[in-house]
């Protein structure tokens, strides 16, 4: 009998936009659907491991015997994240997180009167590249989203923010990612390129996962 290629490996992934809060009745957010990092967590847990998947809002169902937890803003998502860094021996951050969130966000609703108005964004934190320093951290896989010189910047994000993998797809093809049930990737380790053709998200993230597992592996020799 083969052992399943993620038997015994915990996968943290985290799918989905992140909702910055401008006052209690609107937000800033993005067309992350979390199709992508759903179909990682589903795929993952056939492939053996145990599954955390840390979600933003969406509207697609808690896949079964996965551990989801529903975060909505970016900090949200990073403690949920640091919550259970710890038993994770893969991370996946495939989360759309927003880059800022708001200075302030006001207590009750903001009233139209200005003509223009100015809102304050400070920077979020950088979950994945936070996960990438710690010390004793899981095997680490970014995703980079770009619409031009896409292999140069996921060079560049695999090297800056210390990862082990990152899986980049062009979104400026309207064909593939965001929303869509098709994507297309090109992965790169810090010694590899392996392109994986346009297709279902679940067919691609079982093929992704089937590497990431072969890497986890070398690695630990
Ligand atoms: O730098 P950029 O946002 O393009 O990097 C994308 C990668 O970093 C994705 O894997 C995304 O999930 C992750 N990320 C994160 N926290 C942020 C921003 C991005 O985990 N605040």
């Amino acid at each position: 009998e083969k052992t399943l290629p993620l038997a015994g490996q915990q996968v943290l992934i985290t799918a989905g936009p992140t909702r910055e809060a401008i006052d209690p009745v609107r937000y800033i957010s993005n067309h992350s659907s979390g199709k992508m990092g759903y179909a990682l967590a589903i795929q993952a847990q056939n492939l053996g491991a145990q599954v955390t998947l840390v979600s933003g809002p969406v509207a697609l169902p808690e896949p079964l015997h996965v551990n989801t937890i529903q975060v909505s803003s970016a900090l949200e998502m990073h403690q949920a994240v640091f919550a259970h860094v710890a038993a994770a021996d893969i991370f996946i951050a495939c989360a759309a997180v927003a880059d800022y969130r708001l200075a302030d966000i006001q207590t009750q609703k903001i009233k139209k009167s200005a003509d223009e108005m100015t809102l304050s964004l400070i920077k979020n934190p950088d979950i994945l590249a936070d996960v990438a320093a710690l010390p004793d951290g899981p095997f680490t896989v970014g995703f980079a989203a770009e619409t031009q010189d896409l292999e140069y910047y996921a060079k560049d994000k695999l090297q800056r923010k210390g990862l082990n993998m990152i899986a980049a797809n062009d979104v400026s093809n309207q064909d593939i990612g965001f929303n869509q049930a098709d994507n297309a990737l090109t992965v790169f380790s810090a010694d590899a390129k392996i392109a994986l053709p346009k297709q279902d998200k679940l067919a691609l993230a079982e093929q992704l996962l089937k590497i990431v597992a072969k890497n986890v592996s070398a690695n630990s020799l």
